[in-house]
């Protein structure tokens, strides 16, 4: 049977775990995968992580399956976390995930079954999975414009005259912040006119949040959700723990689905269960059962807090490092929006060809895009990156 199949091409980003591991060069730079990285290039457990896995070594009783909803106690402090008070929380199901891929995924399933003609708006460019993923679960996507690759910012104008003339009853899926691959988010006024246009056209947006935390604040964060759950009747949102709880091979995430009123909302809370149960049953326990301890205790949800906030920090810094170091190394060359940029990534703004010089002559890894994860930047290796980087261009 096997014989009729070809071997899969490796996926874009994590492919270069592998080949950054098997590069022998002890000055190799790993700006691939989007994994926070400390100033020592270490991805470690979060303090409060540990607390907390040790608090549940101590504590907990039975690891018998839950429900195919995950724990109750974790979906209320998420969706608390990314809703707040701004809609009837009894509006919003939301259920516990295997990481927000499992999240989409769920989310592709439900939305064939309530409108399967429907066509889903992807910001071109969008992260490398979202295609593959929602494609190959049996959506039809579409592109809108959102990137300026020349000037490096967001083609608001373009965005709202192309979501203008969608038909209604179709989706757009939006990056709550920190947009993967760019890192440029629409400001405050911005999100206002999207919101505009989603609700003149009757649209539904599907809101992936896979960097709460990471771009300003878990508040500011959220406005785009906040904003949009209080102006539309349906709304979908994927949410992520992988990065701001350092939580990614647990696989903890959520699905959130806003509607129109209670009675749907429970029509909806039965079909997305079903749809788990149809696909992996039920979703792992340890990560959510982790981050409902820490959002349920306050010393530990404020030593979050602090943890989260280290960790924007240094993105930020690292990213007006490399800035300067390539001012200096190559000042006829413009690199501001790295520092306009928020969250994990970025582009460099080079050409695949570049991309490909950079990985062979200098052991430097990014995505062929020229995304880079500004977290693989240390005050150790940005002269040795800004130098190859400069000879590449
Ligand atoms: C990334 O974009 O690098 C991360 O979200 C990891 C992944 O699964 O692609």
């Amino acid at each position: 049977m096997f014989e009729s199949l070809q071997a899969a091409q490796a996926d874009v980003i994590l492919g270069l775990i592998t080949e950054h591991k098997n590069d022998p060069r002890p000055e190799k730079v790993d700006l691939g995968v989007g994994v926070f990285r400390t100033a020592e290039g270490e991805t470690p457990v979060l303090n409060v992580v540990k607390t907390a896995e040790q608090l549940l070594v101590d504590t907990q009783e039975s690891k018998a399956y839950i429900g195919t909803a995950g724990d109750p106690n974790f979906n209320a402090a998420m969706q608390e976390l990314m809703f707040a008070d701004s809609v009837d929380a009894e509006r919003i199901s939301t259920i516990q995930t295997p990481g927000g891929s499992g999240s989409l995924r769920v989310a592709a399933s439900l939305i064939l079954r309530a409108r399967p003609d429907a066509k889903l708006w992807v910001s071109d460019p969008t992260w490398a999975n979202h295609i593959p993923l929602l494609a190959g679960a049996g959506l039809q996507l579409k592109s809108y414009p959102y990137y300026d690759t020349d000037k490096h910012v967001i083609r608001i104008d373009d965005m709202l005259d192309a979501l203008s003339k969608l038909p209604a009853g179709d989706l757009v899926l939006l990056h709550a912040c920190c947009h993967n691959p760019s890192g440029l988010d629409p400001n405050e006024d911005e999100w206002r006119a999207i919101a505009d246009v989603i609700v003149e056209r009757d649209l539904v947006p599907f809101v992936d949040m896979a960097y709460q935390g990471f771009a300003r604040s878990l508040n500011e964060d959220a406005f785009a959700i906040r904003h949009l759950a209080g102006r539309v009747a349906e709304m979908i949102v994927s949410s992520s723990c992988s990065k701001n709880f350092g939580l990614y091979r647990d696989r903890v995430g959520t699905l959130s689905v806003l509607a129109a009123d209670m009675a749907s909302r429970d029509i909806v809370h039965s079909q997305v269960n079903n749809i788990v149960r149809t696909i992996y049953s039920v979703p792992p326990d340890h990560g959510a059962v982790v981050v409902s301890t820490i959002l349920s205790d306050t010393e530990l949800k404020a030593a979050w807090r602090v943890e989260l906030a280290e960790m924007r920090g240094r993105l930020r810094e690292m990213r007006v490092l490399l800035n300067d170091a390539l001012l200096e190394k190559a000042p006829e060359h413009d690199f501001s929006h790295l520092v306009r940029a928020k969250g994990m990534f970025c582009f460099l703004g080079i050409s695949e060809d570049q991309v490909n010089r950079l990985k062979k002559d200098y052991g430097v890894y990014m995505v062929g895009s020229s995304r880079i994860n500004t977290a693989g930047i240390t005050a150790r290796n940005v002269n040795y990156l800004s130098d190859a980087i400069a000879a590449t261009l």
